[in-house]
């Protein structure tokens, strides 16, 4: 299909209209009212409803730009929260997580009051270990049972974690625990993924060799590979917590205050650094337990399965800690979906009659183009609400998820946030909104988002710009672990007073928001963010590397690729081999997510008299469109010669 008989399709998609089904409206968690409640009202009054305090806050919240605080005086624990107080409710027996492994028919279901005992277990074995309040702990994992419990045990204590995906490389996992301060980091063996062993144990090794500030490595056993334990840093886990009392009372919940630290979430910006996201304990419980309410509908009786991964964000607001703060049933899968068949997914779905899916545009991309008949194969009639969330989801895709996943009759929420908000800002509520394929729809009630132009005044309806929020919400970013120039730098100097998202946006005639992907050296491939700068920096790392312009260009199922643009020292020329060899040596800086797609060899990058290299030609390049203005180019030429190499280097990967 053309590009633009590809763009006509998509208009007439989005000009779809999907009302709210009959059966939610009048059934469903939120009612119109919703949008009408008191911003003050609504937040004091969810986190009474929802939480557990052990000591009531005594004020709202506090805004000095540019940082909030929220519940301040309340004291609580998000463990407590997640597992204890659903046991003392008598619903020990109700089912936290159906697991599943990659093998098949590996499975296990996880009670609250098994969770409790297991996080009582590890906890204790922690606390001999000399973890305790204030104890930085990282986790690098898979998807596994004992993420979750690793994680509660260290709310339970007050240790606050930073989990980096399994999917990261050891040079990124030492990098984090280096910033952090980690003095224990919790890992396993290995994970299993799409057939093969991820051999986390080793890359952890490698990390420590790194991060001499780590003195403990607690190492689950999982795949039972063989892993060297190093003598007095590494410990089984399964030995620790033999032996351990599985009594609450052996292992109080730590009481914390609102704005004690509950984790550090590192993700990519615009420098090679990735930033430390701090999120706290009140203000980021109260908004991901309420927006999981309202915006998934969740009931009782719901099977709710985020099939994010715990190491993203997605996965910590709402695998973790919005759904057990709710007592919500989910599942949990370790593997890939096309493992062994393509079918996984919707197998799964039947097996555990799953009614809420929540995933991400590239995984439904994906889906579609192994086409519908693997989940024509399953009864899926269980599902009842469909979520979308990690990059603008494109009309057809939408379209697609709807008809194909959801029978025609499930809502779809297309839930635009990010590792700094903490929680859903935008998004539809089911019951209420009428759906348009490719939009987030509306603000969640109380967030003040907006579009804004160059000059931070806001567009009217139609016009593009960029995506602002004017008041604070609880579970908001805290700042940028120890660095809060860069915090005022990044996000409040752009638009005095306002929270720049870094995407861009336009509002249409009835007030829905339309995301339009980031503007700025962020890309967004399958979902991950990864910096221009990051990749550019891992590139040149190598030792033949002279430069290296990275760029996203457009992909149908990835939603953006990776393309990278070098020249070699010497004046080499580049060789199948050399692409090879840097797109490994990328997986090893930073993990395999980062690898370029493409690498177009160049003699020069086209760079503007100043000496700047010009990224936007290369996207132009890249995505093969007529090249705007080069008048500014120091040498004119340059980008010719790599226009002719990126169609031939293109032709060879293809
Ligand atoms: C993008 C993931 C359009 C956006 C929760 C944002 C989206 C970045 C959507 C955050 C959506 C996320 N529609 N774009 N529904 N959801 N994004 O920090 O560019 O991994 O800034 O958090 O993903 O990515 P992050």
């Amino acid at each position: 299909m053309t590009e633009g008989a590809y763009a006509i399709d998509a208009l007439l998609l989005e000009e779809r209209r999907y009302p709210p089904p009959a059966d939610f409206a009048g059934q469903s968690n939120a009612q119109p009212s919703i949008y009408e409640r008191d911003f003050d009202e609504f937040w004091e009054a969810e986190a009474r409803e929802r939480i557990t305090w052990f000591d009531p806050f005594t004020k709202l919240y506090e805004w000095e730009l540019p940082y909030a605080r929220w519940y301040l005086g309340g004291k609580l624990n998000v463990c407590f929260n997640c597992v204890d107080r659903h046991v003392e409710a008598g619903i020990g027996d109700k089912i936290a997580y159906h697991w599943e492994g990659e093998p098949e028919g590996e499975r296990r279901t996880i009670t609250f009051a098994d969770l409790q005992r297991e996080v009582v277990r590890f906890a204790n074995a922690l606390k001999e270990l000399g973890v305790g309040k204030g104890t930085p702990v990282g986790i690098y994992m898979g998807m596994i049972p004992e993420l979750p419990v690793s994680m509660l045990a260290c709310a339970r204590l007050g240790a606050p974690h930073t989990v980096v995906f399994g999917g990261f490389s050891a040079d990124s996992l030492s990098d984090r625990l280096n910033d952090m301060e980690c003095e224990v980091l919790i890992t396993q063996d290995a994970g299993w993924r799409k057939g093969t062993e991820v051999p986390l144990k080793r890359n952890s090794d490698e990390a420590l060799d790194r991060a001499p500030g780590v003195r403990t490595s607690v190492v689950w056993r999982r795949a039972g590979s063989d892993v060297g334990m190093k003598e007095g840093r590494d410990v089984w886990a399964h030995e620790v917590v033999e032996g351990q009392s599985d009594d609450p009372d052996s292992c109080p919940c730590e009481p914390m205050d609102s704005e004690d630290l509950l984790y550090l979430l590192y993700t990519s910006g615009t420098t090679a650094k990735p930033k430390g996201i701090v999120h706290t304990t009140g203000g980021y419980l109260v908004g991901v337990s309420t927006t999981h309410h309202y915006i998934f509908d969740v009931k009782p009786d719901s099977v709710y399965w985020c099939a994010a991964d715990i190491g993203w964000v997605t996965g910590h607001s709402y695998i973790v800690y919005g759904p057990l703060a709710n007592a919500t049933t989910g599942v949990l899968y370790e593997g890939v979906p096309d493992y062994p068949d393509r079918d996984r997914w919707w197998a799964i779905v039947e097996r555990y009659k799953v009614d809420i899916l929540y995933t991400a545009p590239t995984a439904i991309r994906a889906h579609m183009k192994w086409g519908p008949e693997h989940a024509e194969r399953h009864d899926l009639s269980s599902l009842r609400l469909l979520g979308s969330v990690g990059e603008p989801i494109n009309p057809e895709a939408w379209v697609w998820y709807r008809e194909h996943i959801g029978g025609g009759r499930c809502p779809i929420v297309d839930t635009w946030w990010q590792t700094e908000t903490g929680m859903i800002l935008i998004t539809p509520l089911p019951g209420i909104t009428t759906t348009k394929p490719g939009s987030a729809t509306l603000p969640f009630p109380g967030v003040d988002a907006a579009v804004v132009n160059d000059r931070g005044e806001e567009v009217p309806p139609g016009g593009g710009g960029y995506l602002v929020l004017r008041r604070p919400w609880p579970a908001m970013l805290r700042g940028i672990y120890k660095d809060h120039d860069r915090f005022v730098e990044t996000y409040w100097s752009r638009f005095p007073g306002m929270y720049l998202a870094g995407d861009g946006a336009r509002v249409d005639e009835d007030g829905d928001f339309w995301l339009m992907g980031r503007v700025d050296d962020v890309m967004n491939v399958s979902g991950h963010r990864i910096s221009t700068i990051e990749v550019e920096s891992a590139l040149v790392d190598h030792p033949q590397v002279a430069e290296a312009a990275v760029c996203g260009r457009k992909d149908e199922t990835t939603g953006q690729a990776i393309v990278a643009f070098v020249s070699l020292k010497d004046g080499e020329e580049g060789s199948p081999e050399m692409m090879t060899e840097l797109r490994e040596h990328v997986a090893t800086k930073i993990g395999k997510i980062a690898r370029p797609a493409n690498i177009v060899f160049t003699p020069e990058l086209p760079k503007t008299r100043s000496g700047k290299i010009m990224r936007r030609l290369l996207k132009d390049v890249s995505e093969n469109r007529a090249l705007g203005d080069t008048t500014t180019l120091a040498d004119p030429t340059v980008v010719e010669e790599i226009k002719d190499r990126a169609v031939t280097e293109a032709s060879q990967e293809a």
